[in-house]
This record gives structure tokens, sequence and C-alpha cells, in this order.
């Protein structure tokens, strides 16, 4: 019995049988054989479709191109600081890095990163997300998908919606019986690691053991690899993150890593048509597996994710985007992508606004050290730039020297600039910069705040050499730098087109200081320098 489906209004999803006329057009593939006997009702539909078409939902879409390439990116925006909205960002930044840091000479590489739903439910919400890179051999888009749990709050990889490995394995058998079943292949053509699981099965009388298990005489010195033959079967625990993400690596040849649910509950498989006869010069093969063969291979991760697929698909209620700041869903992972926090000081100036504009076009966000008698006399400038996703913090009301002042007088300044931020802002800074970087220990007890100094002094306000201020930033920022600039100057921000241009080149993120101190690693009173790794 296939269960009655509903959708609303919003949800588009990809007919397999739609596709037995409009399958070349749409580059996709049918449904052969059996099936197609039965007009009555569709077999089934893969689910999948545009974030924005389920309302409400926003996307947040990078695009920067340069002289040397395009780089473009996509993803849902959850809300502030989602886990899966930043897995799904830091996951592209990474690769946007890769690419950067390995352009080829020739041709205008182009790396495009897309996403769509797969599943969207207060409970659970699925990704797929798409890479195609103009300087790789392959034209087919490379994709991976990942399964966000909002009981436990992880974003776990395809494996966890199976309950073990075996269960995975048995998976593998299913869509080698509707290969050979219902496109007719024959044992031997059944490609990779299908065709692998499946000889094995045959070998071994269904029963597959895991790899390390089966025959650990031959060869030790290779450890955990996977040798000729050998399955990448292991027995990890895949409601447990790390190892289900461990399990996703040795399967990742896996065509079940591309997976979606049917809207017949069961799974539909993204193969390669050149693996599969018949599909002529469609660009990519939607496999389904019928819901009874993989009933008992789903963990229960795997039938929440089904039922948010079939029966969801809808707006997670916390998650309606709402017309907030540009801030939302732009948090980076610092531990793993190329970061770097470029800051400014004693502004908001003259210069200011030109500058938030060079900044828009390099995706960049910035740290503005506004001093609070300017923002008083300037709120506009202050307003947009934190409008535009920029943090401002506090460089206090008119650059006193706070070693200069009492504990008592620190926290007046503190509190009438952090007042005169918020009154522009709309938010008030949880950061700040002493002037001249200047702090004792009453300072600090009395600051209330971290207090984020410098590991790259670009001495722009002494140069006032635009080519110098360039050489040195470019120089000396590493992974994790936080670098110091003062935009009251003209030579500063006319300098930074060439620096952004140089630094995005070389596959750094440009992010806010909280962002690059991931959240709640900061101290109030305790003073930072940088974010470097080592
Ligand atoms: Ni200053």
């Amino acid at each position: 019995m296939r269960p009655h489906l509903r959708y609303g209004p919003h949800v588009s999803v990809i007919s397999l049988r739609r596709n037995v006329t409009v399958g070349v057009a749409l580059g996709m593939l049918l449904v052969p054989g059996c099936h197609a006997a039965d007009t009555s009702m569709p077999y089934a539909e893969a689910i999948q479709f545009a974030p924005e078409d389920l309302g409400g939902l926003n996307t947040r879409t990078v695009s920067v191109e340069s002289e040397d390439s395009t780089v473009s990116y996509s993803y849902p925006i959850l809300g502030e600081s989602h886990p899966l909205s930043a897995y799904v960002r830091t996951a592209m930044a990474e690769r946007q890095t890769a690419f950067l840091e390995n352009l080829p000479d020739r041709g205008d590489p182009e790396l495009v990163q897309t996403t769509s739903l797969l599943a969207a439910s207060d409970d659970v919400v699925g990704v797929r997300m798409s890479v195609t890179d103009s300087t790789k051999a392959s034209d087919r888009p490379g994709s991976s998908t990942l399964w966000y749990d909002a009981r436990t709050e992880q974003v776990m990889p395809w494996t966890s919606l199976f309950h073990d490995e075996q269960a995975l394995a048995q998976a593998h058998l299913a869509l080698a019986d509707v290969l050979r079943e219902d496109y007719d292949m024959a044992p031997e053509q059944l490609p990779g690691l299908v065709g692998e699981v499946s000889a094995k099965a045959e070998e071994s009388d269904g029963e597959l053991v895991p790899a390390a298990a089966s025959d650990p005489a031959t060869d030790p010195e290779e450890g955990e690899g996977t040798g000729e033959g050998e399955l990448p079967l292991g027995d990890a625990d895949l409601t447990d993150p790390e190892q289900a993400m461990e399990a996703a690596e040795r399967w990742s040849a896996s065509p079940l890593a591309d997976l979606a649910f049917s809207t017949a509950g069961g799974l539909a498989v993204r193969m390669d048509p050149a693996q599969i006869p018949g599909t002529g010069r469609a660009e990519e093969a939607l496999i389904p597996i019928e819901a009874e063969e993989t009933e008992e291979s789903l963990s229960e991760l795997g039938y929440r994710a089904r039922d948010a697929a079939v029966n969801g698909n809808s707006v997670p209620a916390e998650r309606v985007a709402e017309t907030t700041g540009d801030t939302e869903g732009r948090t980076l992972d610092c531990a793993e992508a190329k970061c770097v926090a470029l800051t400014f000081d004693d502004g908001p100036g003259e210069y200011t606004e030109e500058l938030l504009d060079t900044l828009a076009e390099y995706d960049a966000q910035a740290t503005f050290y506004v001093l609070g008698s300017l923002v008083e006399e300037f709120p506009e400038i202050a307003e947009r730039t934190a409008a535009k996703g920029h943090e401002v913090g506090s460089h206090t009301w008119k650059h006193d020297d706070l070693t200069s002042l009492s504990g008592d007088g620190v926290r007046e300044d503190m509190e009438r600039t952090s007042e005169a931020i918020e009154k522009a802002t709309g938010k008030a800074p949880r950061t700040m910069r002493p002037p001249y970087g200047s702090h004792n220990s009453t300072v600090s007890d009395a600051l209330g705040q971290p207090i984020i100094l410098w590991d790259v002094d670009t001495m722009d306000w002494q140069s006032r050499d635009t080519d110098a201020i360039i050489d040195h930033a470019v120089s000396e920022v590493d992974t994790g730098s936080v670098v110091l600039f003062h935009d009251i100057h003209k030579s500063t921000v006319d300098a930074i087109p060439d620096i952004l241009k140089e630094l995005h080149s070389q596959g750094y993120h440009f992010v806010s200081v909280e962002n690059l101190f991931a959240d709640g690693q900061l101290s109030e009173g305790e003073a930072y320098t940088d974010a470097r790794l080592e």
C-alpha cells in the first residue's frame, strides 16, 4: 500500500513520471520497465525543492567576480548562527578557498555552489549541496547531503539515515535489485560500490562482514584502509555525528550519498546516467527504491527525515525569516575556514560609506571601532554600517587614553559610548578596542567587554601611502589575523579594493571580530590580538 500524500502549494517536486515525456529537456530520468504500465498513479517523485519555494525561508547568495575567477554560493538562512546554515556555509567557504588556491592560469575558472532542500519541518531539515567546478574534467556537478536533527541540534551526514552499517549495506543490495530487475543490468554491470556489495553478498551467502574483521591475516600494514575487493563496511555508531561522518567518508563513493526520499516514502537515488544503460543523454538518473525495501534499514532519524520530507515541507516554525540585519546566517566556522578580520578605527568618517560599498563587492564583513562622539554626530553612517552586517564596536567616546582615567571614569565612558552605538544601530557593542591599545588592570576590570587588539598593524595613519598600506596588509595577513586600519584616511579607503582583491584570490574570507573568535570564546577584560590557528 502506498500512502496517500499531499503537498503544500509552494513545494515543487521532481517528477520521475513526468520525466518520461519531458526527461530529455529536463535532463532527468524516467522510471523504466515494469512500472511504465502503471499509468494511473505516479510511481514516485523525488522530493527536492528550492529553499525559496518554501514561503518565508530566505536564501543568501554570495557571488564574487574578479579578473581571474568567478565564485558563487547560496544557502538557506535558517536563523542566526543556526548549526546547519553555519555548517553549509563553512563547507562552501572551504571549497571556495581550495578552488582559489589552485586556480589554473587559463580559461575563465568558475565555481558555483548551490543548495536545495530534501526535507523541512520543525524536526528535521535535509539539504543537498551541489558543486559545479569549471576546472574539473567532469561536467557533472558533485553533491553531498546533510540532515539537521532539531532534537539533538546536530548536523548529520546521510549515513545516519540508516540504523547501522549492515543496514546501509542492505540498502545497496536493494538498489542492486532495482538495477537488475527494472533496468535489466547484469551483476557485472552494477557500478562501483553497488556492484561490490552485491558481489560480496553473493559470495558469502548474504552475510556481510566488516572489512576489519573479514580477514585479519591479510596485510596488517594496510590498517583500516579498504584494499581491493574490500568493502568500506565498518561498525560505526551512526547516531554519533563523528562516527557517522567518518562512515560517510568511507562510503563516499556510494550513490546513496546523494539520496532523497520519494513521494512514495521510498528512496530516490541519484546516479551517473553513464553507469545506467538506456538512460541516453540524460544528465542524471534518479533510481527509486520502494519503501518496503528499506523499511528495516532506516534509523530513527531516517524515519523522521522521511516523515519531514513526505509530510512536512513547511518552514521550521522558529526559522521563518524576519527582515533582520544582514548578519543573519552569516556565521562561518573559522576553526575550519580561512578567515581574517579587518578592523577600522576612529570613525565614522567621510570615507566610511565608500568603504562599505567596496566591502560589499567581496561579501566582506568588517568590524568598526567607532568613537561615541562621532556616532552621535553621524548616526546614519553607523546605522548603515550595522545594517550591512558589519560589527560596530566601541573605541571610547573621544579617544582618551583609558589608563589616564579612574575605574569609574572608564565605566562612564564605556556606557556613554555603548548607548550612542545602540541608539544608532539598534545593537549594543560587544567588543571594544582601547585607543592606542592602551590598557591596564584598572581599565580591564572596569570595561565589562573583551579588549580586541591586532596582530597586523598597517601603519596607515602614519604612512598615508596607499601602496605601502596594500603591501603591508597583504604580506602580513595570516589565517586568523586581526588587521588594524583607520577609515578616516582617504589613503586607507583607497587601499581596500586591492587588499580585498588580493586576499580574496588567496582564498580568505572576511569576517567580523565576533565571528573570528567563535561565539563565547571572548572574556570580559581579556585582551586578544588574533585567532591564528597554530
Ligand atoms: Ni584610534
